[in-house]
C-alpha cells in the first residue's frame, strides 16, 4: 500500500514533529577540537589558511582548554611545533617537548577535559615526513622506535588518550607494549586506523608547518580509491590492541565510516579535517553557503554515517549553535 495511505510529510510538518523523528543528534561531548601548540609566551598566530584557528603558546592554550571545556566540548587533540626540528625528529619524544609541556600545564589547570595527543613525526623532521628517511624511503622499523617513544612520553606527561597518525605498519602493537612496559597500562590507542593520502589535509601543513620537503605521503598513507584496504588497516590496528578507531577525512570518505561502523563494534571516530573546515569557511566568507548550517548538516552527516565521535574545527562554534 502507498500514496495516499502513506504521506512521508505528515512527520515532517512542525518541529515538534521532526524532533520527535530525529534519528541523529548531535552533543558538544562528542567533538574533539584540534589546537596547536608552539614556543614562547602570549603567541596566539592566526593561521592564513584556517581562519579562526590559532598557533597558541602554552599560556594561551591553556586559556582556550578553559573555554574548551565551558562549552562541554569531549577534548582537544594536540598537535605540536617544536622549537627546532631534525632527522630525527627528537623533538617528538623529548620529555620536555612542547606537547609534554603543554600536557603538564593542562594537567595542573584544566581537569575534566580530555587530552589527546597526535602521536606523529612530521612536525619535528627537518624533511616534513613521519619517520625516519633512509634514502628516499621512510623506514617503518625505526620510525616504530620514535613513536612508542612519543607515546610514552605523553602518557607520563598526562595524556589520556594517545592517538597514532603516522600510518606506519605495527604501530599501534609498538605503542601498546612501550606503554604496558613503562607502567601505562590504562592509557588507551584511538588509532588513526584508516588514513588516507587526502589532498584535504593542505591547510593543516601551514598550520603544523609539516608538509614534506620532497616527495608525498603515498607510501604510508592509503590511496584513496581503496575502500577494502581501509578495513584490512581496521582489523590490524584491531588486533594489535586498538581501543578506539578514526576515519580520516570525514565527508569524503562517509562510506568508509558506514562500512567501519557495521563491521566493527569499536568506538568510531571521524576527522572532519582542515580541507574541510576551509572550504565551507572560505565558501561562507563569499556569502556561497550558509555557515551555520553548513557546520552542523556537515557534523550531522558525519554521525549519521556512523562516527559516535568527530575531531573537528567546529567544535567550539557547533557547541555554541547547540546550546
Ligand atoms: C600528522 C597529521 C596530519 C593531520 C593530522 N595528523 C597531517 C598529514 O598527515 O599530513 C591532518 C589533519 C587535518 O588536515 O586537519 N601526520
Amino acid at each position: 500500500m502507498s500514496f495516499p495511505v502513506h504521506r512521508m510529510r505528515r512527520v515532517r510538518s512542525t518541529e515538534a514533529l521532526r524532533s520527535l523523528v530525529r534519528e541523529t543528534r548531535l552533543a558538544p561531548s562528542q567533538f574533539i577540537l584540534p589546537l596547536f601548540v608552539c614556543p614562547g609566551e602570549g603567541v596566539r598566530k592566526e593561521i592564513g589558511s584556517m581562519p579562526g584557528n590559532f598557533q597558541l603558546s602554552i599560556d594561551e592554550l591553556v586559556k582556550e582548554c578553559a573555554e574548551v571545556k565551558s562549552l562541554g566540548i569531549g577534548g582537544i587533540i594536540l598537535f605540536g611545533i617544536p622549537e627546532v626540528k631534525d632527522e630525527m625528529a627528537s623533538g617528538a619524544y623529548a620529555e620536555s617537548g612542547i606537547v609534554q609541556r603543554a600536557l603538564q600545564a593542562l594537567r595542573a589547570e584544566v581537569s575534566g577535559l580530555l587530552l589527546i595527543t597526535d602521536v606523529c613525526n612530521c612536525e619535528y623532521t627537518s624533511h616534513g615526513h613521519c619517520g625516519y628517511v633512509r634514502g628516499n624511503e621512510v623506514d617503518n622499523d625505526i620510525t616504530l622506535e620514535w613513536l612508542a617513544k612519543s607515546a610514552v612520553s605523553h602518557a607520563r606527561a598526562g595524556a589520556d588518550i594517545v592517538a597514532p597518525s603516522d600510518m606506519m605498519d605495527g604501530r599501534v602493537g609498538a605503542i601498546r607494549k612501550a606503554l604496558d612496559e613503562a607502567g601505562f597500562p590504562s592509557t588507551p590507542i584511538l588509532s588513526y586506523a584508516a588514513k588516507y593520502a587526502s589532498v584535504f589535509y593542505g591547510p593543516f601543513r601551514e598550520a603544523a608547518e609539516s608538509a614534506p620537503q620532497f616527495g608525498d605521503r603515498r607510501s604510508y598513507q592509503m590511496d584513496p580509491s581503496n575502500a577494502r584496504e581501509a578495513l584490512r588497516e581496521i582489523e590490524l590496528d584491531i588486533a594489535e590492541g586498538a581501543d578506539m578507531i578514526m576515519v580520516k577525512p570525514a565527508m569524503p570518505y562517509l562510506d568508509i565510516v558506514r562500512q567501519a561502523r557495521e563491521r566493527f563494534d569499536l568506538p568510531l571516530a571521524a576527522y572532519q579535517v582542515s580541507g574541510e573546515f576551509s572550504m565551507i569557511v572560505a565558501a561562507a566568507q563569499n556569502g556561497w553557503l550558509d555557515r551555520n548550517r553548513a557546520v552542523l548538516e556537515s557534523l550531522t552527516a558525519i554521525r549519521r554515517a556512523g562516527a559516535d565521535f568527530t575531531l573537528t574545527y567546529f567544535a567550539k562554534e557547533a557547541a555554541r549553535l547547540l546550546a
